[in-house]
């Protein structure tokens, strides 16, 4: 361990990993994405445009599986 304080992710169900900025993110690419804002969304639905930023995409994603759901049991 460091002397450092640990540092808050918190992950949203269904929704983003917030984690407190700034952030460096490498994406698998060799990509390097940096963000210092107080608190950083990180996109893990894969849906995001600014991937990998949330850019509140997962919520579209939830309201569409939900009438999937209901669809594919016989509601209207
Ligand atoms: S988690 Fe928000 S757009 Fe993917």
């Amino acid at each position: 361990m460091t002397d450092q304080p640990a540092r808050l992710v918190r992950v949203v169900p269904g929704g983003p990993v917030l984690v407190e900025g700034p952030v460096c993110i490498e994406l698998p690419d060799g990509g390097v994405v940096e963000s210092d804002r107080f608190m950083v969304a990180i996109c893990a639905c894969r849906r995001s445009k600014t991937y990998p930023l949330c850019d509140t995409s997962h919520r579209r994603r939830q309201r569409g599986d939900e009438q999937s759901a209901h669809s594919a049991a016989g509601g209207t």
